[in-house]
């Protein structure tokens, strides 16, 4: 295999995506589609990638930096063969050469790796990728001749009768020798029913000169499939979601209802996890083995260790140790750290907050900008006060504290190992090691009160 370069087109105005964004920059599972072209090409062996673009530039350019990608800029957009005569100076003088669209999400690295290897072994000039279609409409349709020799493309706009009955399409995606390519591409002509320079031209170019053509037939037509409105984008993000979850599913965890889950491409699953329906896993979240991510998780750049579960709750840039429960009703916010052995219950919220192994706040708590120690208990209701109104401070709370219900920790302070804070305490000093601090008056009780006072219903 030797396409080393992969040019991908992708500086199309996408009319039909009605959006603000260009549309290589619409996302399939959280990467932008011209993304997951980059990222195949790249693992199926093109070293040096080079994204055309134009409509949008600054905007695709500056998604795409810091990836070692290459850039040429195709200030007007008059068709996809004078896309690629943009990047003509950036290609080298020898080699096969790639050239992708940015709006075929769902190529693979194993289909670019055998359609290169084909084009090597018939040593074509030109080779084209196709599917056939049931519905071809809207495609470039292949042209063969009586010995099934492809002869030409013709769009759908240009095309007879004839040729849209024809359901062999081409894919938009080729494999050229370089040298052909670079002394032909400036040869096409605009000639055609859209005033456009047609990349597809150079199939016929290739024929007549007896340079010769081919097409290689993709084995799953979903590969190839185009996206040029938001109906597609759908259909492709499911084709992808599909693909995604039967790949954790073969590696061995479980997902009940894989037509109702979200899972990000760069998401890592451990065997033996169980994923109900309505789970949302996003970005570079890993999760270990033996876990269960109950019905309706949102899990965001986190970690979350072996054999904890997790039911209802959100989590954003967060870790979570090994056999820990959470939620339902849990948010972990943004810097949170939960340790091993620890339980997160229902309706706590926990804000940049370090929590030791073995540590519990089973209901009802905010727990921001805290340092808690190992087996530390949190009563239902405690409230780390940690902001007054233009300041935000920390509070710790030592090994073994024991934070009463209802408590509220006037930040900053610090709560001892051992320490006991009764319920009810509002804490604005720091309590020592093993001490107890008690913040409430005493209650007074007045004997027979509500028979003097004339007010008892009871019947007499
Ligand atoms: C193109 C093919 C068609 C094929 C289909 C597959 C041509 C003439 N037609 O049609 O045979 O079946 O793809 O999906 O090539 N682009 C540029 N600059 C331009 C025009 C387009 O960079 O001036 C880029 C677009 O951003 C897009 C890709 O090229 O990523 C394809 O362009 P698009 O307009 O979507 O072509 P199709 O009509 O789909
Ligand atoms: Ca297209």
């Amino acid at each position: 295999m030797n396409c080393k370069t992969a040019v991908i087109l992708a500086a199309g105005a996408g009319t039909r995506m009605k959006s603000e964004k260009p549309k290589v920059l619409h996302e399939i599972c959280g990467k932008p589609m011209v993304s997951h072209v980059t990222s195949q090409a790249a693992a199926a062996g093109s070293e040096n990638i080079i994204i055309v673009v134009g409509h949008g530039a600054d905007k695709v350019q500056s998604q795409l930096a810091d990836q070692g990608l290459s850039f040429a800029l195709q200030t007007e957009q008059l068709g996809t063969g004078h896309a690629v005569m943009m990047a003509k100076d950036q290609i080298p003088d020898e080699g096969d050469v790639f050239v992708l669209c940015g709006d075929t999400p769902l190529i693979t690295a194993e289909t670019l790796k055998k359609f290169a290897a084909y084009h090597t072994e018939k040593k074509n000039a030109v080779t084209v990728l196709t599917a056939v279609f049931e519905n071809p409409f809207g495609y470039g349709r292949i042209i063969r001749g009586a010995d099934d020799q492809i002869l030409k493309i013709v769009e759908q706009k240009d095309a007879s009768e004839e040729e849209k009955a024809v359901k062999e399409v081409n894919a938009g995606m080729y494999c050229m020798n370089a040298v052909f390519l670079k002394s032909n591409i400036t040869k096409l002509s605009s000639d055609n029913a859209q005033n456009e320079y047609y990349i597809t031209d150079l199939i016929a170019m290739a024929v007549e000169s007896g340079n010769g053509a081919g097409a290689y037939i993709v084995e799953d037509s979903d590969e190839i499939m185009g996206v040029n409105n938001r109906v597609q984008l759908s259909q492709a993000s499911d084709v992808m979601r599909k693909r995604i979850a039967e790949k954790h599913m073969v590696n061995g965890v479980t997902i009940i209802d894989p037509s109702r889950v979200y899972i990000e491409d760069d998401v890592v699953i451990g065997n033996d996890t169980e994923i109900w329906p309505g789970a949302v896993l996003k970005g570079k979240t890993v999760i270990g083995k033996g876990c269960m991510i109950g019905a309706d998780c949102q899990i965001e750049n986190s970690t979350v260790g072996d054999g904890t579960d997790i039911l209802k709750s959100v989590i954003k840039d967060s870790s979570i140790g090994e056999n820990t429960h959470v939620g339902p009703f849990a948010y972990l916010r943004p810097g949170s750290e939960i340790g091993s052995g620890c339980k997160i219950g229902d309706f706590v919220e926990v804000k940049k907050a370090r929590m030791g192994d073995g540590s519990k706040a089973s209901h009802l708590a905010y727990i921001g900008d805290a340092d808690i120690g190992e087996d530390v208990n949190i009563g239902c209701g405690v409230i780390f006060a940690n902001y007054d109104g233009v300041h935000k401070f920390r509070s710790t709370a030592g090994d073994r504290a024991f934070i009463g219900s209802n408590s509220n920790l006037v930040a900053p302070v610090n709560i001892g190992a051992d320490a006991y804070v009764a319920a009810g305490t509002t804490v604005t000093v720091d309590v020592p090691e093993g001490a107890l601090c008690v913040g409430r008056s005493r209650e007074v009780i007045e004997e027979g009160w509500v028979e003097k006072k004339g007010l008892s219903k009871k019947k007499r």
